[in-house]
């Protein structure tokens, strides 16, 4: 653990006069003060609630998000065969991602999963990139959290893939497509939050509704050949990952499917008939960043036909989720 220098602690309470409030609860343990619990590690790690006293917002996104539900989610309890795989659960439910070359699990609070900890908790400090000053240790304006890479510590499979789409200047970041902008404040709790500026900040829900705003033109569709007689249509689609720097569906573990509908609709824009593939990780027929995939259909019909529609549809296991990344509807 790295050592908070006192004159740098001094200097700040001195900047912030308001931190006086917070004096009684200072105190020196291991060199971490003012809310060393927060920075605990082992038997003594915070539980996540703690955060949420003041990062309300936050909290309540990551409580929604898969993150939270790493450890308890029935899909992992399943295949660690009740949890007795320890070496699953670095990632799962890390004591912090700066733990060396192998994460190394929590001792506590396991069923919180990926914790704000296990991804903030870096050298007796939570790090952030934003310039905050804190009541408690903290390295700001930390630009690797800016970084694929810190993604990458447990996102092997889809950090390689991404690394392997170029160096263009543009490239985003998993964090631009996956954590979207907020203007907000980073503590809602009375009274402190009213001396806080809004900052730019990022979500924290790691879900599909939050690629809505930027799926736009990172799955080409087009229908091409489109062929159609008195009982007959028939033509050929084509998708291409234009824009997503990793396959489509990625992911090294869980099952991965996204299906393709290609649906006849009447004139009413009810479905007559279904033609359905799929793109999935273990049947290696995931799309591949810039892939291009062409996809042959054929309907017979009675005339009744006015247009075509695909939709590409992430779904899962019980196809009992499930969410469109994109459609497009042919008609003539
Ligand atoms: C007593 C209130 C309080 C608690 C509890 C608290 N924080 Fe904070 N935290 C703050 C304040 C205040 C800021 C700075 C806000 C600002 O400057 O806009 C902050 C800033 C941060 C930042 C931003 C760092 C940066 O440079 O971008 C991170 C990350 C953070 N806290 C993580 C945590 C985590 C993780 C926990 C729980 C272990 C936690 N905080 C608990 C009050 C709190
Ligand atoms: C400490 C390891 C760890 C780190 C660091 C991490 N993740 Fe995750 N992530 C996981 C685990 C484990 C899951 C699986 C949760 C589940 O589905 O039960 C997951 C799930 C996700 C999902 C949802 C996948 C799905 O199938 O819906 C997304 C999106 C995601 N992470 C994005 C990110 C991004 C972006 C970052 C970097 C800002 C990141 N993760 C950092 C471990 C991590
Ligand atoms: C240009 C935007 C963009 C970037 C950059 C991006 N993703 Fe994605 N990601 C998507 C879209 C769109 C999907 C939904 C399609 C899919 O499921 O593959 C997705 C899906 C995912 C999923 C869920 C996979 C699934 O199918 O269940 C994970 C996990 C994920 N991304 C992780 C990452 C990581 C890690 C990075 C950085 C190395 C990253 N993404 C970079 C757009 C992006
Ligand atoms: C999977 C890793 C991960 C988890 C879990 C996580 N964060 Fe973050 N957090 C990040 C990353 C990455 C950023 C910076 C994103 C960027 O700026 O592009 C960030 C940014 C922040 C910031 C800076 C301001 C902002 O909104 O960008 C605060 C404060 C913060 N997180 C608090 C928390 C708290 C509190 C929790 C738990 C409730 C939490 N985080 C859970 C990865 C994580
Ligand atoms: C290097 C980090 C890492 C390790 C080690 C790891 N996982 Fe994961 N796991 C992830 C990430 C990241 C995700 C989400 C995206 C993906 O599948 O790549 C995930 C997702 C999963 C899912 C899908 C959860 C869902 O709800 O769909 C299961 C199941 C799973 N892991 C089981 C395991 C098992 C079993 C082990 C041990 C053999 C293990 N994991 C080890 C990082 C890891």
């Amino acid at each position: 653990m790295i050592r908070i220098n006192p004159e740098n602690t001094a200097m700040k309470i001195c900047r912030f006069p308001f931190f006086a409030f917070f004096l009684p609860m200072v105190f020196l343990v291991n060199g971490c003060i003012v809310y060393p619990d927060l920075v605990e590690t082992g038997m003594k790690s915070p539980k996540t609630e703690k955060c949420g006293d003041c990062h309300i917002d936050i909290y309540n996104e990551w409580k929604e998000s898969p993150h939270a539900s790493s450890y308890t989610s029935n899909a992992f309890k399943e295949e660690t065969f009740d949890y007795s795989f320890t070496f699953c659960l670095g990632c799962h439910a890390p004591e912090t991602i700066f733990t060396g070359a192998k994460i190394e699990p929590r001792s506590v609070h396991v069923e919180e999963g990926v914790n704000c900890n296990g991804c903030h908790l870096n050298d007796c400090t939570l790090s952030g990139p934003t310039p905050a000053r804190a009541p408690h240790p903290i390295t700001e304006k930390d630009m690797y959290y800016k970084t694929s890479e810190l993604c990458g510590k447990c996102h092997v499979g889809t950090y390689n893939a991404w690394q392997k789409t170029g160096n263009m200047e543009d490239k985003k970041t998993c964090q631009d497509c996956h954590m979207p902008k907020i203007v907000r404040k980073l503590i809602q709790d009375e009274p402190w939050q009213k001396i806080y500026p809004k900052r730019e900040g990022k979500q924290h829900f790691f879900s599909y509704q939050e690629l809505i705003p930027v799926r736009e033109n990172i799955l080409l569709l087009s229908f091409t050949n489109i062929v159609q007689s008195e009982d007959t249509i028939e033509g050929t689609l084509e998708i291409t990952n234009t824009g997503i720097p990793h396959s489509v569906p990625t992911g090294d573990y869980g099952y991965r499917e996204v299906l393709i509908k290609i649906e006849l609709l009447n004139k009413t824009g009810h479905v007559i008939d279904t033609r359905e593939t799929s793109l999935f990780t273990e049947m290696k027929t995931a799309l591949n960043y810039g892939e291009k995939r062409i996809i042959p259909f054929d309907f017979t019909q009675k005339n009744t036909a006015s247009g075509i529609r695909v939709r590409m549809i992430r779904t899962s296991l019980n196809r009992d989720t499930s969410f469109i990344l994109v459609e497009k509807i042919y008609s003539h």
